[in-house]
């Protein structure tokens, strides 16, 4: 049998994957260990894989079949735009992408007029905007603490990821506008999907009895 390998984004995301794959049955030792700096673990016995990357990079990896299954948000599927099957929502990492900003800024984004928006997901934003907003918006990608931007003029508004609130509420900003939810998916390598069917249907069908 060959391995069954799995993109797991490095950080929360793959905590809470590793705690649900335990509920099915699925462990891996090797990753417990927090303080190891190794990349790849391997549960031998059921023939799995398991490295953590960046989660931008999980979608490539899966798309190129370097991994058979990822676990990554669904911010950076719409961001990544990769061809994958998006198969299970994990219902982890619940929160929602938003249009947020100054109070003030409500006037821009309902008037036509040209909006700057700072984001660390320049396709999300542009879709919004162009294609479901039909305003002309200047994006400008920005990689971390947007929500800077408005703050020392950057941008009038941001694009970003917003779960409890805090960050924009200690800076004055609020939620103008919801483009849309996430949370964790499940996503499989269109190859994959057909060669080894048979076991990736069974892990859907067991994780999807412990949800
Ligand atoms: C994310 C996001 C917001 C914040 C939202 O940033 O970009 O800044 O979390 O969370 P909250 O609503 O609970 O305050 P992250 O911590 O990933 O860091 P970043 O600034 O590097 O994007």
């Amino acid at each position: 049998m060959r391995y069954l390998t799995f993109a797991l984004t490095k950080g929360r995301l793959a905590s809470k994957t590793m705690e649900l794959l335990e509920k099915t049955g699925i462990t891996c030792e090797e990753m417990k260990d927090k303080g190891t700096r190794r990349l790849i673990f391997v549960n031998e016995e059921l023939k799995l894989r398991f490295f953590l990357a960046k989660g931008p990079d999980v979608p490539t990896y899966v798309e190129y079949g370097a991994a058979d299954i990822g676990i990554v948000g669904k911010d950076t599927i719409l961001e990544e735009g990769r061809k994958l099957y998006e198969v299970m929502d994990l219902g982890f990492g619940l929160c929602r992408m938003c249009i947020c900003g100054p109070p003030e800024a409500r006037e821009l984004l309902n008037g036509h007029g040209q909006i700057r928006v700072a984001t660390k997901y320049p396709n999300i934003a542009k879709d919004y905007f162009f294609n479901r907003r039909h305003q002309t918006a200047d994006i400008i990608k920005l990689n971390g603490s947007i929500e800077l931007a408005p703050i020392v003029g950057l941008s009038d508004v941001i694009c970003d990821i917003v779960e409890t609130g805090s960050t924009l509420r200690e800076n004055g900003l609020e939620v103008l506008e919801e483009v849309c939810p996430l949370s964790a998916r499940m996503v499989v390598n269109q190859v994959s999907m057909k060669m080894e069917d048979e076991r990736i249907r069974r892990l859907i069908n067991e994780l999807k009895a412990v949800l």
